[in-house]
């Protein structure tokens, strides 16, 4: 069952600007640990690679749309690559915490298990995200 949607463009260019006038200061603010030691893997891809999780953080925030949003952080969304399966290329996991994950509990009946869905693409200058919160019935519901 979808509880939630949420969609976001981000212009690669203005985290570009925003690395390069507040730097690591904005860095730490927005993304987890996690996610900015992998983005420091990626070289030139780093920014792109910024931009689609700042994308995904204002997407799960729109997800919430019509709940109760207070509490919630930049670092309560956290976007990391899950294990390569059969393609070469590892695709996106997001993990809630904090009051994103808290509020996302309360939304789900009773006995239902969370069910968190996300895409991500770029195309320069553009970066994009789409989330899904859904709930599935759990293993003891
Ligand atoms: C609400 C927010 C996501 C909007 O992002 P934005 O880049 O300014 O705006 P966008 O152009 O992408 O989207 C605008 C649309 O978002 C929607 N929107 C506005 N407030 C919203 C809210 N509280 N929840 C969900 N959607 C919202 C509206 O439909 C709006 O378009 P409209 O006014 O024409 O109807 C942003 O202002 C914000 O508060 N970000 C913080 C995110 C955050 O803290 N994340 C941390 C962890 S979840």
């Amino acid at each position: 069952m979808i509880l939630g949607i949420g969609h976001d463009i981000c212009d690669i260019r203005r985290i570009e600007k925003t690395l390069s006038r507040h730097g690591s200061r904005f860095e730490k603010r927005v993304f987890t640990a996690a996610e900015r030691r992998e983005a420091d893997k990626r070289g030139a891809g780093k920014t792109a690679y910024l931009a689609k999780r700042f994308a995904a953080k204002e997407a799960v925030f729109k997800a919430f749309a019509g709940r109760d949003q207070s509490g919630m952080r930049w670092h309560h969304a956290e976007v990391t690559n899950a294990p390569k399966g059969s393609l070469q290329r590892s695709p996106p996991q997001l993990r809630l915490g904090g009051a994103c994950a808290e509020k996302l509990a309360e939304w789900l009946p009773p006995g239902w298990e969370a069910d968190i869905h996300i895409s991500l693409s770029d195309e320069f200058p553009l970066a994009s995200a789409f989330v899904v919160l859904a709930a599935r019935p759990g293993q003891t519901g």
